[in-house]
């Protein structure tokens, strides 16, 4: 069979993927979005906005109505957004037959735990059957959802092959097949609710291809709404990235908050400290004390190494000890935000608390009023704190999934203790 070069790169694809990229490029293609929540929304309006038809898929009928009738359920985007999108082609259904029509599927569901704190990967698991048998020659799968590394590989995959129609296998490494495979691709979110500094477009998207073909075909997918597709080698290494983002803002949400009660000890204002030390121009990013824990991903998906780590002999103490140390903050803030505390302002976030015009000059300046917000729930609805980390992940410590029924997704609204939500 012949094949087609891509106009992208110049390194040669089979024909059955051309077709696929052409139309990417072209921002022609279909994309369908599963899972129209916090995540899969916002991407359905950026890319019916860029110029794609998108078409969204959910189980949840109330939402699809709700879109279809203009409507929004997330409080961040107006009515005028799904409307405008609509007007580009948008719809919603919860008929998934229509995922024939799609050359890009993007699978944004939930990645919550379970009871026993353990991976809960059922809702990727119910998608993926739920997909594979519209699967179609040349069609790029994509998932979205946060999860540890060799999910897409060792569970995804799997689960599409086994229920694709005609033998449909996914495309290996090697030579590229000319006809009956698909492609396979994570890519993680970067969702940033309510951040109003770095537009959606300027955040670079990590894309890791199941074999290059499938790396090429999402990064020119992405590469339709944001200005930079970052290719890594393989899905987990993007699984992995995802997981150290989140990772890195818990462990050093853990430090701050430690260090925070220290230095109440000592008589010392933690923010006056960080602002001094975020003079220095390298090696230091500042995150600040607060009772949230930076958003509702951050105290799940340290859960999800730390479980996959135990099939690899490995016990994650660090991680652990953070996410110790930030599930016992909010206690610490509740105890301290009485009015008869005078360390009440420990309840402050960054967002709310003023910031001095620059922290760099000696001059005296008044003392940084910080705005108390109250402190009133858990920060994550299924999250029961009843044990440590290390108590937890020891509970069923086989590396197996628990069939339990699955948990409600997380819906708490978080108040965040850095920089940026996850
Ligand atoms: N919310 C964030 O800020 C954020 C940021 C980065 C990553 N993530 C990750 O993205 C993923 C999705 O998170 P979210 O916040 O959008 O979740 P969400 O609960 O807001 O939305 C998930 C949607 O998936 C739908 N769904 C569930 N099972 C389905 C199925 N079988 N078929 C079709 N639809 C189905 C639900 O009805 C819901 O509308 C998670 O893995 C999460 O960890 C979330």
């Amino acid at each position: 069979m012949t094949k087609a070069t891509s106009t992208a790169q110049d390194s040669s694809i089979p024909v059955i993927a051309a077709k696929r990229l052409e139309r990417l490029l072209a921002r022609d293609a279909r994309i369908g979005i599963i899972g129209l929540g916090y995540v899969g929304l916002p991407l359905s309006l950026l890319f019916a906005e860029a110029g794609f038809r998108v078409t969204g898929f959910d189980i949840d009928e109330k939402k699809i109505a709700d879109l279809e009738d203009g409507r929004s359920y997330i409080f961040r985007i107006p009515a005028t957004e799904i409307e405008a999108a609509r007007s580009k082609g948008f719809s919603a259904t919860s008929d998934f037959a229509n995922l024939v029509q799609q050359d890009a599927i993007i699978l944004c569901v939930p990645t919550p735990l379970n009871a026993h704190h353990e991976p809960d990967l059922s809702y990727i698991k119910d998608t993926a059957r739920a997909v594979a048998p519209w699967i179609q020659p040349g069609q790029l799968l994509i998932l979205e959802s946060t999860t540890y590394p060799g999910t897409t590989e060792d569970v995804l995959i799997p689960l599409l092959e086994a229920g694709a129609r005609d033998g449909l296998k996914v495309q290996t490494a090697g030579t590229p097949a000319e006809e009956g495979v698909f492609y396979v691709a994570f890519s993680p979110e970067r969702e940033d609710p309510g951040n109003t500094q770095i537009a959606r477009s300027q955040i670079p998207k990590v894309v890791g291809g199941h074999e290059p073909i499938a790396a090429k075909l999402a990064a020119a997918l992405y590469g339709g709404i944001v200005s930079r597709a970052v290719c890594v080698s393989s899905t987990r290494v993007a699984e992995m990235t995802k997981l150290l983002e989140n990772i890195y803002r818990c462990v050093n949400i853990a430090l701050v908050n430690e260090l925070k009660i220290l230095c109440m000890r000592m008589d010392i204002d933690i923010w006056e400290v960080i602002d001094a030390a975020s003079t220095k121009p390298f090696g230091f990013h500042p995150f600040y004390p607060g009772p949230g824990l930076g958003g509702h991903c951050i105290p799940i998906d340290p859960f999800y190494l730390s479980w996959k780590a135990k099939e690899y002999d490995f016990r994650t103490r660090f991680i652990e000890l953070a996410g110790e140390i930030n599930e016992a903050r909010p206690s610490t803030a509740r105890a301290c935000s009485s009015s008869a505390c005078p360390t009440s302002a420990i309840s402050t976030t960054f967002a709310s608390r003023p910031r001095s015009p620059s922290s760099s000059s000696c001059a005296a300046k008044a003392p940084t009023s910080h705005t108390t917000i109250p402190i009133i729930q858990p920060l994550v609805e299924d999250v029961t704190i009843t044990s440590t980390w290390s108590q937890r992940l020891s509970i069923n410590s086989k590396n197996s999934i628990a069939s339990s029924s699955p948990p409600t997704t997380p819906t708490t609204t978080t108040l965040t203790s850095s920089a940026a939500p996850s």
